[in-house]
């Protein structure tokens, strides 16, 4: 059996999507800067899939820039936000991804800006009254808090955060890569200056994103060269990846609450059978919790093992099982997660982040149990 619970890290190409690509990498190779009708043909399908990309998020298309992905979308509102309204002073928490933390760390060490790392529970919430007083101390900060943790699933009220950061003045990035596509947005309604979204998290291509910027703050570009972009991204577009992020998106709306329905059936279907089998298991942050982690990753902390220590992912691989230990980059690496160190947790248990899609069945959640039942019970 191959089972592939790697959800949060990548998703399987939706074959609709490879379908609306083809034609793009195919007959419509003209440069979309190129004034001919080649050209022109492109230059029109990619204003379209932006025009569809900005309506499903509720934003205006001139808020939509394509990128490389998720990480770039990121580095690009954190070095270009920073320095474009001349911030000195940087709000996130230990808890995001290291494509918003690595950035803001360089910064630092540049000596450009000073670093407030907000506090967080042992269970990975934001604590907001910490925010406040951080954000009373130094209006005019730059706030980079994600919409849903990649590791642990915990959900932030971004529209409370944003809320916050309206009243003292900040400039406030959400990385959204864990939501786009899996949540709905209505970007026009939320107080957030700038957002990231990444096609291959929802079933679209790799090497494709989106960063979302609020009309009324504008920031420099961060690749210089062309004009593509509106001047924001100099090089030549990732035709087919435009195509596809922008189809994929289109699909995840059009069937959002059926997948939905399904995927959480299948998390409250994993959480019983491992609570039913697995002695002493518990759950990192807030994963087990329905309404405020995502419907699509269970962070599971297994029983300590002499047998398995450090080796779950390994042994799980073993049975055919592709699951993570925490972030994608981190993934196989014995490095440990950031995120679950800056939770307390025991490092006596291992972790093990499951994550689904659309594509997992029931019958993959009861054999999966079924492994870690072997592993960590010894039923043979
Ligand atoms: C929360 C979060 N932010 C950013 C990224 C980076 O996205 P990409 O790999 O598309 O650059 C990821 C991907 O793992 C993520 O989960």
């Amino acid at each position: 059996m191959k089972i592939y619970f790697d959800n949060a890290a990548t998703t399987a190409l939706d074959e609709r999507v490879l379908e609306a690509m083809l034609p793009y990498m195919r007959g419509h190779y003209g440069n979309p800067s190129s004034v001919h009708s080649p050209g022109r043909e492109v230059r029109t399908a990619i204003e379209k899939a932006r025009k569809k990309v900005a309506e499903l998020l509720h934003a205006s298309p001139s808020e939509i820039f394509f990128t490389s992905g998720g990480t770039e979308a990121d580095n690009t509102a954190i070095f270009c936000g920073i320095e474009s309204h001349g911030i000195n002073h940087v709000i996130t928490s230990p808890l995001e991804h290291h494509a918003v933390l690595h950035p803001i760390e360089e910064l630092e060490k540049r000596g450009k800006v000073r670093l407030s790392l907000v506090e967080v529970s042992e269970q990975g919430q934001i604590d907001m009254d910490h925010l406040q007083t951080l954000l009373e101390n130094n209006p005019n900060s730059f706030v980079s808090i994600m919409h849903a943790n990649n590791e642990i699933g915990n959900i932030n009220d971004i529209d409370a955060i944003g809320q916050l950061c309206k009243e003292h003045k900040a400039f406030f990035h959400s990385d959204t890569v864990q939501t786009v596509g899996h949540y709905t947005h209505i970007l026009s309604e939320t107080f957030v200056n700038a957002t990231a979204g990444a096609g291959h998290k929802f079933h679209g291509p790799k090497g494709t994103g989106f960063l979302y910027l609020k009309k009324d703050r504008k920031i420099h570009p961060y690749i210089l060269g062309g004009a593509q972009e509106r001047n924001m991204r100099g090089g030549t577009e990732n035709v087919y990846g435009i195509i596809g992020l922008a189809k994929a998106l289109e699909i995840a709306y059009e069937e959002m609450s059926t997948h939905r329905k399904y995927i959480e059936s299948l998390k409250v279907h994993f959480i019983q059978m491992l609570k039913e089998n697995i002695p002493d298991v518990a759950f990192n942050g807030l994963s087990a919790d329905l309404d405020a982690s995502l419907y699509t990753v269970l962070n599971v902390s297994l029983p300590p093992s002499e047998d398995n220590r450090g080796m779950v992912l390994f042994n799980l691989d073993l049975q055919g099982i592709a699951a993570s230990g925490g972030s994608a980059c981190s993934s196989g690496a014995a490095v440990g997660s950031h995120v679950l160190r800056a939770i307390n947790h025991n490092p006596e248990r291992d972790s093990v982040r499951f994550s689904f899609s659309r594509f997992n069945t029931l019958e993959e959640i009861d054999y999966t149990v079924e492994k870690l039942k072997e592993l960590y019970v010894g039923v043979h």
